[in-house]
């Protein structure tokens, strides 16, 4: 499999709900690049809100991450990123793609795609409170009537930022439809910072495809990563081990005596083994930070994700939400490395 001479990284999205400290720490030790925390309320976080602070927890394990912030205000923001600083991430983006209701009200996620000088002013203010990058997460536009992105885009780089991510969707389209991959070709040959592409990267194939058809500099992947954070080991054992390298390939320590396990591919089918280690290392490391019960409440969502499409998964899943401790989901997922293949 020859990829293209360039090292092109797999980040994991922002993904609210999903992309918190255990989820993340796993996704890095698969592969990953590079973790986003879910979006992150600048104004909760100028506010000191203690469910805000766990949002920045980062385990020792997971070297680098990104922390991506939501709001509307440049003062506000410019706080926030100054805070987020002291959490040590490599990037700071900010969030002009939510397409959520209540983001929206607020002025801000894809509603900023509205006022674009907006962003700019946020990025500057953003830039003046700290050293630490500042990049950008759009939509291709508000709606199908008024696609801005490559304006977005020369004002965000006016303004500074040092990478821009593009989900090829509009505000409106939410998460359906197809993602214009070729809106993330034009940026990437128009802009002079580097465009990461989002949407519908569901496979190892796809981002290759992504590479390939738009040029990207990175590429992002989110839905594609929920109970198959695999999708980084594939990414990364894909190619020839001097390319792997080059794409900061890390063996995934939990899984060395595992890695040259031949159900691993590129077409999902899995060792239920790994997804099984897998999923009690993610409950367990999530204990560690949320506390046990929380992080089985929190954890069910992730359950059922890694039991997609399992022999008998729905009848594992009916009982997964009634697990409120660690020792309760133990038995189902050892049904889970059980499962026939
Ligand atoms: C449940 C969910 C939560 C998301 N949360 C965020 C978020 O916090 N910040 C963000 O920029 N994008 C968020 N996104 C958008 C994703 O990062 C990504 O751009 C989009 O899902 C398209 O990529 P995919 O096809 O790989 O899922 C979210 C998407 C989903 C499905």
């Amino acid at each position: 499999m020859n990829f293209d001479s360039r090292n092109v990284p797999f980040f994991l999205a922002p993904v609210a709900g999903y992309s918190d400290v255990a989820f993340r720490a796993i996704c890095f030790e698969m592969g990953a690049a590079l973790c986003y925390t879910e979006m992150i309320s600048a104004e909760a976080l100028v506010r000191g809100h203690p469910k805000t602070k766990l949002l920045l927890a980062r385990d020792s394990s997971e070297r680098y991450f990104a922390i991506q912030l939501f709001g509307s205000n440049p003062t506000t923001l410019a706080k926030a990123a100054r805070i987020a600083a002291d959490y040590k991430p490599v990037v700071i983006d900010l969030n002009c793609g939510c397409p959520v209701p209540k983001i929206i009200k607020a002025g801000a996620g894809a509603a900023l795609l509205r006022t674009p000088e907006r962003i700019g002013e946020i990025v500057r203010a953003m830039r003046d409170q700290t050293s630490v990058p500042i990049s950008i997460k759009m939509r291709t536009g508000w709606d199908q009537d008024s696609i801005n992105y490559l304006e977005v885009a020369a004002i965000a780089v006016q303004a500074g930022v040092c990478a821009i991510t593009l989900h090829g969707r509009t505000r409106a389209q939410g998460y359906s439809g197809k993602a214009d991959w070729e809106a993330i070709k034009v940026l990437s040959e128009q802009t002079s910072v580097p465009v990461f592409g989002s949407g519908d990267v569901l496979n190892a194939g796809a981002a290759i495809s992504m590479i390939r058809e738009t040029r990207c500099d990175g590429v992002m992947v989110a839905r594609g990563a929920i109970g198959n954070p695999f999708i980084f080991s594939d990414l990364n054992e894909l190619d020839n081990p001097k390319e792997a390298e080059a794409y900061s390939y890390k063996p995934p320590s939990l899984f060395i005596e595992n890695s040259s396990c031949p159900e691993r591919t590129l077409l999902g089918l899995r060792n239920p083994g790994i997804i099984a280690k897998t999923a009690l290392h993610h409950l367990e490391m999530s204990a560690r930070y949320l506390g046990e019960r929380t992080a089985c409440i929190e954890f069910r969502k992730h359950f059922c994700a890694y039991t997609r499409g399992l022999p008998g998964g729905s009848e594992l899943r009916a009982k997964a939400v009634r697990c409120s401790t660690i020792d309760e989901y133990k038995p189902l997922i050892e049904i889970i490395a059980k499962a026939p293949t």
